[in-house]
């Protein structure tokens, strides 16, 4: 898939096909990933892709939403919030470098046909309890991924002319 139609084809995805992923998009999907830049190429981040069914439960008795079961798989986004470049004020770059790699990964779950959702709205404490992240590591973001189920319109944007001004 060309990149723009990847770009206009990316939904957030909250009804899924049980149907098995295969490893081999799943390895493309990591090296996307693995290509994602980051604040002096720190790299402060670790993907986890859940196909164990005991884990999944204990990631999904985190978050209020029961259509992320339906996933086959649960991405969890790990940041190292200490390991990440630190801005000139010291504040943790972290949240900017996990940004850009979750979204490799989105963009490349799309290109192989497979749904994800950013999913942010989840008990912290309880989802690195569960998963057993200590810190500096933490849980960033989570998303379902899997073959959709459903094909939602696009959601509605602000207008380009809003967002994005080219300044001569
Ligand atoms: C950082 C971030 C956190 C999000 N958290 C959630 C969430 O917890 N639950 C959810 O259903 N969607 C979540 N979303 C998905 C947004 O609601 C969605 O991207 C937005 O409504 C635009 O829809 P679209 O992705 O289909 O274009 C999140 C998206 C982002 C970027």
């Amino acid at each position: 898939m060309k990149f723009y139609d990847v770009v206009k084809k990316r939904r957030s995805i909250r009804a899924y096909k049980g149907d098995p992923i295969d490893m081999e998009a799943l390895a493309r999907i990591g090296e996307a990933v693995n290509l994602a830049p980051s604040a002096c190429n720190i790299q402060p981040w670790c993907f986890r892709i859940i196909l164990n069914s005991d884990i999944r439960k204990s990631i999904c008795s985190c978050y209020n939403n029961e259509w992320i079961k339906q996933a086959p798989a649960i991405v969890v986004a790990l940041g190292n919030r200490e390991a990440a470049w630190k801005r000139l004020e010291g504040g943790s770059i972290i949240d900017v470098d996990i940004g850009i790699a979750m979204e490799h990964l989105v963009l490349a779950a799309t290109a192989e046909g497979l749904g994800t959702c950013w999913v942010c709205a989840y008990d912290v404490k309880r989802m690195n309890s569960v998963l057993g992240i200590l810190p500096p590591w933490e849980v960033l973001a989570i998303s379902p991924l899997g073959k959709p189920a459903e094909n939602p319109e696009a959601r509605k944007r602000k207008p380009v002319s809003e967002v994005f001004r080219i300044i001569e």
